[in-house]
C-alpha cells in the first residue's frame, strides 16, 4: 500500500528540476518553429482506440467502467484526442494547424528499460498538409531539440520510410484496406517476435509464403537507389522519400536522418513517411517516433484531414543522456535565504523576505529559531546564491548583513537598497 503502483513514477524535487528542464526544452523547440500548446483530459472514451488491427496499444489500455457505466479509458497515446479536437472544430479552424503538447500517456506494458506505464510524450502534429515539406519540419523540430540538449548526429539517427513502400508491394499482391493496416502492424513486430510467430501471423491475414518473403527482402533496403529498382517505376513512396530528403538537405539535418525499408511503425493509422530515432549504439528502444496518417479523422466518423506528427517519450531519452553524460547540475532555483537572528528579529526577517520577494526573488526564510551553523549548511544545501541575514547590531542602523555563497564574500547593504 505504502508502494506506488507499478511501472509509475513519483517525482521527487530533485526529479522534477530536470523533468522541466527537459520539457522546457520540449516548449523551446515547439515555439521555435511555430507550434501553439494545447491540451486535452487524460480519461477518454474507450471507443476512441479500440481499433481492430491487433495493436499493442489496443491490448494495453487501462479502461474501466465508470460510476455512469461509460466505458472509458486512460489515454495511452494523445493522437486520437487530438484528432477528436480538430474534428469537433473541423472547418472552423484555419490550416495548416501546428500544434503540440506533453500529456501524460499510459499503457499496460511490460516495464524495462525506457519503458514505463505511464510516461510524458511529447507531441508535435501538423494538419491540413499533404506535401512533404511538413514532414520534414518536424524533422526539423526534432533536431533542434536534440541539439538543445547537447546531443549530436553522432549520438543518434533519425530512420525514416514510408506506408507506401510496403503499400505498393502489397497492392500488387491484391493487400490493401484493413489487411494492409494489420500486416503493418505485424510486420513492425519482425524483429520482435520469432519469425515462425510472424509468419503464421502473416499467413492468417492471408498472405503468402511468397509474398511474405517479397517483404523480407524489401524491409532489408537501406538506400534509395536500391529502393527506386525494387519499386514500380512510377513509385509515388520513391519520389516522396526523395523530396523529404531533398528537403532535410535543405534543412541542413542530412547528417542526422537516413532511409530504411524496415521502419513500419506499430500504430494502423499511418499512411505515409513513417520515422524513428535511436540511438547508433542500438542499445536503447525508440527514443521517438511518428509519421503521417491522413485517414484518422475518417475512422472516426469524420471527414478527413491530412496529418502528420510524432509522440517523444520523457524516459528513453533521459536513459541516453545519462549514457552520454549530458544530465545537467540543476540548482532548486531558490536564490536568497533570510534568516532573522533571534525571536526580535523574526518580524524584521519577515519585511527582508518581503521586500526580495516582491522584487521578484525566490527566497527561503528560516521560520524557525535555529543556530547560525544550521543556517549556513541549510543555505549551502538549498543551492541559494545568497544568505541574507538580519543581526540586532547591523539592523539597527538600518541594514542587513549579506553573504554571496559562492565566494564567502560578506558585505553590508541598506533595506532599502535590497533587491
Ligand atoms: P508510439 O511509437 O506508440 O507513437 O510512441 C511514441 C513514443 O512514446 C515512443 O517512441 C517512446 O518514446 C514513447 N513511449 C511509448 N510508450 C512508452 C512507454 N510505455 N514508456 C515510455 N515511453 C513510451 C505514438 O504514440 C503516436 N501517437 C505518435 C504520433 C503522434 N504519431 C503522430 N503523432
Amino acid at each position: 500500500m505504502t508502494q506506488g503502483v507499478r511501472g509509475t513514477r513519483d517525482f521527487y524535487p530533485e526529479d522534477m528540476r530536470l523533468r522541466n528542464w527537459l520539457f522546457e526544452r520540449f516548449h523551446a523547440a515547439a515555439r521555435s518553429h511555430g507550434f501553439e500548446e494545447y491540451d486535452a483530459p487524460v480519461l477518454e472514451s474507450e471507443e476512441l482506440y479500440t481499433r481492430k488491427a491487433g495493436e499493442d496499444i489496443v491490448g494495453q489500455l487501462y479502461n474501466f467502467e465508470d460510476k455512469g457505466g461509460r466505458k472509458v479509458a486512460l489515454r495511452p497515446e494523445m493522437t486520437p484526442s487530438l484528432a477528436r479536437m480538430v474534428m469537433t472544430r473541423a472547418g472552423a479552424l484555419a490550416l495548416p494547424i501546428k500544434w503540440y503538447s506533453i500529456p501524460q500517456c499510459w499503457r499496460y506494458e511490460r516495464t524495462q528499460r525506457g519503458r514505463g506505464r505511464e510516461h510524458y510524450q511529447w507531441n508535435v502534429d501538423i494538419w491540413g498538409m499533404e506535401g512533404v515539406e511538413a514532414d520534414a519540419e518536424l524533422l526539423s523540430v526534432l533536431v533542434h531539440f536534440f541539439n538543445s540538449v547537447g546531443l549530436g548526429s553522432d549520438d543518434l539517427v533519425i530512420r525514416i520510410s514510408s506506408r507506401k513502400v510496403l503499400e505498393e508491394v502489397l497492392g500488387s499482391l491484391g493487400i490493401e484496406g484493413e489487411t494492409f493496416a494489420q500486416t503493418c502492424v505485424t510486420v513492425d513486430k519482425m524483429n520482435k517476435l520469432p519469425a515462425h510467430v510472424i509468419e503464421a501471423q502473416l499467413g492468417d491475414l492471408g498472405l503468402s509464403s511468397d509474398a511474405i518473403s517479397t517483404i523480407r527482402s524489401v524491409l532489408a533496403i537501406t538506400d534509395l537507389a536500391s529502393l527506386e529498382s525494387a519499386l514500380a517505376s512510377n513509385s509515388e513512396a520513391v519520389v516522396e522519400l526523395q523530396s523529404l530528403f531533398a528537403l532535410c538537405d535543405s534543412y541542413g539535418i542530412s547528417d542526422w536522418v537516413s532511409f530504411d525499408a524496415s521502419v513500419v511503425r506499430g500504430l494502423a493509422y499511418y499512411t505515409g513517411p513513417v520515422f524513428e530515432a535511436h540511438d547508433r549504439a542500438g542499445i536503447l528502444r525508440a527514443i521517438c517516433g511518428g509519421g503521417r496518417y491522413d485517414k484518422l479523422i475518417g475512422s472516426l466518423g469524420g471527414k478527413d484531414l491530412p496529418a502528420t506528427g510524432f509522440g517523444f517519450g520523457d524516459m528513453v531519452i533521459m536513459e541516453l543522456l545519462a549514457d552520454k553524460g549530458l544530465i545537467p547540475e540543476l540548482s532548486s532555483g531558490v536564490g536568497d535565504v533570510v534568516f532573522g537572528m533571534g525571536a526580535e528579529l523574526r518580524g524584521a526577517a519577515m519585511q527582508v523576505a518581503g521586500k526580495l520577494r516582491a522584487s521578484g526573488r525566490s527566497t527561503d526564510l528560516v521560520l524557525e529559531d535555529k543556530r547560525i551553523k544550521w543556517v549556513f549548511k541549510h543555505a549551502e544545501r538549498s543551492g541559494a546564491a545568497r544568505l541574507v541575514m538580519v543581526m540586532p547590531e547591523e539592523w539597527s542602523k538600518g541594514n542587513v548583513k549579506v553573504k554571496d555563497l559562492a565566494t564567502g564574500e560578506e558585505t553590508e547593504i541598506s533595506f532599502d537598497s535590497l533587491g
